[in-house]
């Protein structure tokens, strides 16, 4: 079957942002050619750290024509997901480790309106995604255990990608990869299978985002 290259999408992950000038970063990615802002949602439970929610997100929603990708690491996201819709999400992650109803789960985040992914950690078996597969939008790899930005991502992460290809074929299912992903190996990541390049410290600690970007992209132009 003739393959279609479609061009990589790059997703800045505002965790790695300068929080102090939220609003000057977002128009600085946006202007640098960005077409995703990934938003990481952190509880103290699900991973050991704290983040932003809803009301950053609407904040954000009002100046940016961006979409917005909210990341839930959070053990209860069935409670929230009306609530992060309204807030102005586009694209909707949960964790298979952290949702025991999956396909409840992502249909109510597609009734919402919204594209709905299942997020998988390093140290799950890429098994646990099989019976979800014809059901989301996308499923973000984590290439380092989620917490915290500026992480090296996992080694053996691109062969677990080039795996989760294969086994979505042809269904319209994309990949993101979040963990670890710079300009410097941001090509692996896009020749194993990913579609959707989440990059925190790869881009907000660069002085020349436009630059940054193009290189993530493979534009050399
Ligand atoms: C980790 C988050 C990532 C992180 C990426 O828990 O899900 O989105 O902020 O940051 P970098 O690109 O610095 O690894
Ligand atoms: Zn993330």
């Amino acid at each position: 079957m003739k393959q279609i290259k479609h061009r990589t999408l790059i997703a800045p992950s505002l965790l790695a942002a300068d929080l102090t000038n939220l609003r000057t970063e977002v128009e600085k990615v946006e202007d640098a050619g960005a077409d995703v802002l990934h938003v990481d949602v952190m509880d103290g439970h699900f991973v050991p750290n704290l983040t932003f929610g809803l009301p950053v997100i609407a904040a954000i929603k009002k100046y940016t024509g961006l979409p917005i990708d909210a990341h839930l690491m959070i053990t209860n996201a069935d409670a929230y997901i009306d609530a992060y819709a309204k807030a102005g999400c586009s694209w909707l992650s949960v964790h298979v480790e952290a949702c025991p109803h999956l396909h409840r789960t992502t249909q109510h985040i597609r009734q919402n309106g919204m594209k709905a992914g299942v997020a998988i950690n390093p140290g799950t078996p890429l098994g646990a995604l099989d019976a979800i597969l014809d059901h989301v939008d996308f499923i973000l790899v984590m290439t380092v255990n989620p917490g915290f930005g500026g992480q090296n991502f996992i080694a053996g992460s691109w062969e677990r990608i080039a795996e989760l290809k294969k086994k979505i074929g042809d269904r319209p299912v994309k990949i993101e990869v979040d963990g670890g992903i710079k300009a410097s190996n941001a090509k692996e990541a896009v020749a194993a299978g990913a579609e959707i390049l989440v990059v925190g410290t790869g881009l907000f600690g660069e002085k020349d985002y436009l630059a940054t970007v193009k290189k993530l992209r493979g534009d050399n132009g």
